[in-house]
Order: structure tokens, then C-alpha cells, then sequence
């Protein structure tokens, strides 16, 4: 009889089946056309993603919707600059984007707007039939993310969350080398974000990014992001981190996420950035932060494996995502760029660089299409993500990275905060596929195609 780990591991990696859209979708794109795309939010993340559609031949603009002018006008200069037709523009405040769901000639819609308003857009998207890209994170609650999952077994409407760290051109590497087992069984994993974030959460749009002002004085995130670092005290942005890691050790695809704790330092960070900036007498500077500083978080498998998040925004450091991925043969950190596999690195106990390897294991996707993404954001994996979201409506297909990887992904927020609100306890995840996670297979960059 087979052990509960042969069973995860022999169902996880079997196959290359990729899941047809349930039969009731009604998606309705032609694959000789266009695919009709309409955008909710052209705020800095929208534009990201607009200009990259615009280059495509496969993609037409139909609409963009937003509540700034300054937003639109930044954006409209992106297709003048691009040559394309203008699209038509729908600026009537927070409801407007219903009109661009009302539009028949739209088949898809990439929703970039604050984290507050992607559960009610994503819904009401598939409820108006339309294929759904949303930027990180979609769900803030449990029960946002639950809606948003029979949302879409309801409707049959596919909701990507457009996680861009699983393409990285180094992760997917990784990813590479761990299907070809190099690192032998899986153990433990980290990741996080990790990112400086006191310039965007006080950028007033005037002083170089360099304000003391959120909220209303705020441009772009500083608009709304930074009042939940005023609120909330928990991981507030897992995506990042967990999407590589999960994709690694087949979430929802023969494992899941069984529990979490998590723990959070004292907030000093945006306090003494603002008293720096702004002075001691700012008005900002007499908020009390509930964002900790660094927030971490430990999160167990349904396959006994381990993995450590690290939420860290409010600090001078440098950008790294912290990524860690070990097993019985070996281990990777992104942070030193290094690696060590057992009996085949050159000296025992002694980091090697990582380089020799991530060229050797280079992902066939990163092979047919590092020079398409070259010059796209982030290091060119934005281009990969839009393309699986562009590539999955035009063969009909669910999208690499599902709805239960959306929510499963964004979900650790409120049960980080939970565990934090409750001195670190151990939090059970919900099973958002209802028992399906132990047959459903890993079909995430198993080809070249997309
Ligand atoms: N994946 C990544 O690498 C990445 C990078 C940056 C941001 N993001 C994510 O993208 C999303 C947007 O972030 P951003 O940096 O573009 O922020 P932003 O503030 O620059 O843009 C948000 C836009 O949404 C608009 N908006 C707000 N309410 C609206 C409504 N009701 N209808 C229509 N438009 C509305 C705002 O006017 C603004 O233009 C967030 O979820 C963020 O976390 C992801």
C-alpha cells in the first residue's frame, strides 16, 4: 500500500493535463480574433500591464476605467505612444467600472485598483461573463475569498490573480531543478516581500516620493495603501513569497496548507521615517502604526514540509524576496545568490554561486520567450504573466494559476492577523478546493507554450 507521501508525490507530478473551462463557462472569445480587453484601475500597476497589451497583436484595448484624470491621461498616453486606436474612457467615479462590465465587446478585464476593491470587482466580472485578471491580492477576509471561489464555480468564469514572482526568469529555474529533483525531497522553503516601501507609502507626487503624506495628500499607493499599515498588523502582502513557494511544493495540487502562526515585531519604521521627513510636529507623525515592522510567519504542508514568510516594508534594506527552497540534496537562497548540492557542488559545506546551475536548468519558457519579455517590468516576468492570462482565454483554458490559488495565496493575510491578534496560535487554512487538492495536478509552466 502506497504512504501517504507516495501518494501526494506520485499524484502531484503526474501529467501535463491542463483543466478545460468548467462546460457551463460561457466565455464566448474566438481564437482567430482579438482577445477584447477592458481595464478597471490604470493607476501605476494598470499602466504596467496596459502597455505591455498594447504591444500585443493578439490584444485589442477596448476600454479603460478609472476615478483619476490624471490616471487616464497617463494611460492614453501610453496607446498614443504605442499607436494604437483609443480605447473608450470611463471616468465616473467608483461605480463606473459596471458600465465597462455592461460591454459586450469586452472579453476579459485586468482589475488593478486598491486591494479593498478587488473582491467586488472580480465578482461582479464574473457575473457579467468576463475573464478575470486581478493584480495581487484578491480576498481580504475568509469569506471574500469564499466568495470569490463559488463565484466562479457558479458563473465557470476563470479568476487569475496575477502573480508575477512565479515567472521569474531564477525561479522558474529553481522550479525546474526542483521537478528534476536536484534538490531531492522537499523540506523547508522561504520567501517573503521584503521591500523598502516608506517612499511609496508617503509619496505625495510632488517631492520626488519623498513626502510625509498618505491618504488624500498621497499619490498612487500612498492613496490607500498606507492606511492599512495604520490598521492592520499582519502579513498584508504573502503573494510574492508564497506563489513560487506553493507552485514548488504543489498546493493544491496533491498538498495543501494546513496551518499557520505568525508573529509580529514592534512598528517603528514609518514613525521615524515621517519625524525624518516631516518633522516631529507633522501631524503624521502622531499616528500609531499597527503594522509591525517585520511580520513572520510559519506556515505547515499536508507533506510535512515547512515555510517561513517575512513581510518587511517599513525598514531601510534592500529589495530581496528571501527566497529558500531545501531539500534532502541540497539548497538555494536568492539572497546570496548562491547554491550547495550535495556531492555535486565543488566543495563540501561551501557555497557555490548559484548561476552555473540557473543557466543549466533555464525554464524552456524563459528559453522560447527571454527575448519577447526583455525590457517588461520587474526583470521581464511581467510579460510571462500577462501572456498566461492572454494565452488561457484564447485556448478557453482555466489559467495556470487558478481561483484556489488566488485565494489560498491571499488568505494568509487575515489568518496571519488572526494569529497575531492571538498572541502567535496555529490557525487551520480552509480548503478552498473541498478535498479536490489531493487528484488535481500541477499543470504550471509544464511546457514551453505559456
Ligand atoms: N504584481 C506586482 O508586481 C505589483 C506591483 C505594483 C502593484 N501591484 C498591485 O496592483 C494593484 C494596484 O496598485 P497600483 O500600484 O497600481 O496602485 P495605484 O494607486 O497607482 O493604482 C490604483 C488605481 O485604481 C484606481 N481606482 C481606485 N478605485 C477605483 C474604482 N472604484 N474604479 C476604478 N478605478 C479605481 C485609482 O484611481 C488608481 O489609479 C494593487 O493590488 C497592488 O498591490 C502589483
Amino acid at each position: 500500500m502506497k504512504s501517504r507521501r507516495d501518494f501526494i508525490k506520485t499524484t502531484a507530478l503526474a501529467g501535463a493535463a491542463f483543466s478545460i473551462l468548467p462546460s457551463k463557462s460561457v466565455f464566448a472569445g474566438n481564437l482567430e480574433n482579438k482577445v477584447r480587453l477592458g481595464f478597471i484601475g490604470v493607476g501605476l500597476r494598470g499602466q504596467s500591464h496596459l502597455e505591455l497589451a498594447l504591444k500585443r497583436d493578439d490584444v485589442e484595448v477596448v476600454a479603460i476605467c478609472d476615478i483619476q484624470q490624471r490616471m487616464i491621461d497617463m494611460s492614453l498616453g501610453l496607446v498614443a505612444q504605442e499607436g494604437k486606436a483609443k480605447p473608450s474612457v470611463i471616468l465616473e467615479g467608483p461605480q463606473g467600472y459596471k458600465k465597462l462590465l455592461d460591454r459586450k465587446d469586452i472579453d476579459a478585464v485586468i482589475i488593478a485598483t486598491p486591494w479593498e476593491w478587488h473582491k467586488v470587482m472580480c465578482i461582479d466580472a464574473m457575473n457579467a461573463k468576463k475573464y478575470v485578471g486581478c493584480e495581487v491580492i484578491t480576498g481580504m477576509t475568509v469569506d471574500e475569498c469564499w466568495e470569490l471561489v463559488r463565484t466562479s464555480e457558479k458563473t465557470g468564469m476563470p479568476l487569475m490573480m496575477l502573480e508575477n514572482v512565479c515567472y521569474r526568469r531564477d525561479v522558474m529555474a529553481v522550479l525546474n531543478m526542483v521537478r528534476q529533483n536536484v534538490f531531492g525531497e522537499l523540506i523547508h522553503l522561504q520567501g517573503g516581500y521584503q521591500h523598502d516601501l516608506r517612499e511609496v507609502k508617503f509619496n505625495d507626487g510632488k517631492s520626488g516620493g519623498r513626502g510625509a503624506e498618505f491618504g488624500e495628500k498621497g499619490f498612487s499607493e500612498a492613496q490607500w495603501r498606507t492606511q492599512h499599515s495604520v490598521d492592520r498588523n499582519g502579513d498584508l502582502y504573502p503573494t510574492h513569497g508564497i506563489g513560487p513557494v506553493a507552485m514548488m511544493t504543489n498546493i493544491n495540487r496533491g498538498n495543501r496548507f494546513t496551518q499557520l502562526v505568525s508573529y509580529s515585531t514592534k512598528a517603528r519604521g514609518l514613525h521615524e521615517y515621517v519625524t525624518k521627513v516631516g518633522g516631529e510636529n507633522h501631524p503624521n507623525a502622531k499616528i500609531n502604526f499597527k503594522l509591525g515592522d517585520v511580520v513572520t510567519t510559519m506556515i505547515r504542508t499536508a507533506n510535512d514540509e515547512t515555510i517561513l514568510l517575512q513581510h518587511d516594508t517599513n525598514l531601510p534594506r534592500p529589495y530581496s524576496l528571501g527566497f529558500r527552497v531545501q531539500g534532502t540534496k541540497g539548497i538555494w537562497m536568492d539572497v546570496n545568490k548562491s547554491i550547495y548540492i550535495d556531492g555535486q557542488s565543488a566543495k563540501p559545506h561551501q557555497w557555490e554561486e548559484a548561476k552555473a546551475w540557473l543557466d543549466k536548468y533555464d525554464h524552456p519558457l524563459w528559453k522560447k520567450y527571454g527575448n519577447d519579455a526583455a525590457g517588461a517590468g520587474h526583470g521581464g516576468m511581467d510579460w510571462f504573466v500577462l501572456n498566461a492570462f492572454i494565452e488561457s482565454i484564447k485556448r478557453k483554458t482555466t489559467p495556470p494559476q487558478d481561483v484556489y490559488d488566488a485565494v489560498t495565496w491571499s488568505v494568509i493575510t487575515p489568518l496571519s492577523e488572526k494569529s497575531i491578534a492571538q498572541n502567535g496560535a496555529s490557525i487551520d487554512f480552509p480548503d478552498f478546493t473541498n478535498g479536490q487538492w489531493k487528484a488535481r495536478k500541477n499543470n504550471f509552466a509544464l511546457d514551453d507554450s505559456y
